[in-house]
């Protein structure tokens, strides 16, 4: 930690917490790259939309967190998130394991995207409650935010795969 020179901002906790938040910033530009390539992929006129629609609120996303720096008095930096790094290539290899214009494809672009947004509610379900604790009111509002913006894009990816997407690739 550099200069600040009391309370809160001296912690462990809040250096912890900036930390994760670096992790959820890489996350989330690189989510959102990811994004439009998943959307290009979809067979289904429905789960490309969804793609383009949450590609759309990830970088609303990414202004946010830059917000959440802003207020904690922190540059915003990113850091090499593993985990979203790892869901991203799994996603890349669903791409190339199933054959273009297929059910199976969206079965599959469904699940990788579903496994990197849990990631997300996991990570600011956490980060909310951190929040809570330092008394970052609008910190903890923003992160609320998002992290009902994530769970929102996971209902609306469970809805595509049982309402089409799951009958159709099991009779492919
Ligand atoms: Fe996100
Ligand atoms: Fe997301």
């Amino acid at each position: 930690m550099d200069n600040k020179n009391k309370g809160m901002e001296d912690s462990e906790f809040h250096e912890f917490f900036v930390d994760e938040l670096k992790d959820i910033y890489w996350a989330e530009q690189h989510l959102a790259k990811a994004l439009p390539k998943l959307q290009k992929a979809s067979t289904s006129k429905e789960l490309a939309m969804a793609f383009e629609k949450h590609a759309r609120e990830t970088q609303e996303q990414i202004k946010k967190v830059e917000k959440v720096f802003e207020i904690l008095g922190e540059k915003a930096e990113a850091k090499k998130c593993d985990a979203m790094e790892g869901l991203l290539k799994e996603a890349d290899s669903i791409i190339d394991d199933t054959d273009k214009d297929t059910f199976t494809r969206d079965a599959g672009l469904i699940l990788a995207a579903q496994k990197a947004e849990h990631y997300e509610i996991a990570t600011y379900g956490t980060l909310r409650i951190f929040a809570r604790h330092m008394k970052h009111k609008e910190v903890e509002r923003l992160l609320e935010e998002i992290l009902q913006n994530e769970k929102d894009t996971d209902v609306s990816l469970t809805k595509i795969a049982e309402d089409s997407v799951n009958e159709k690739a099991a009779k492919e």
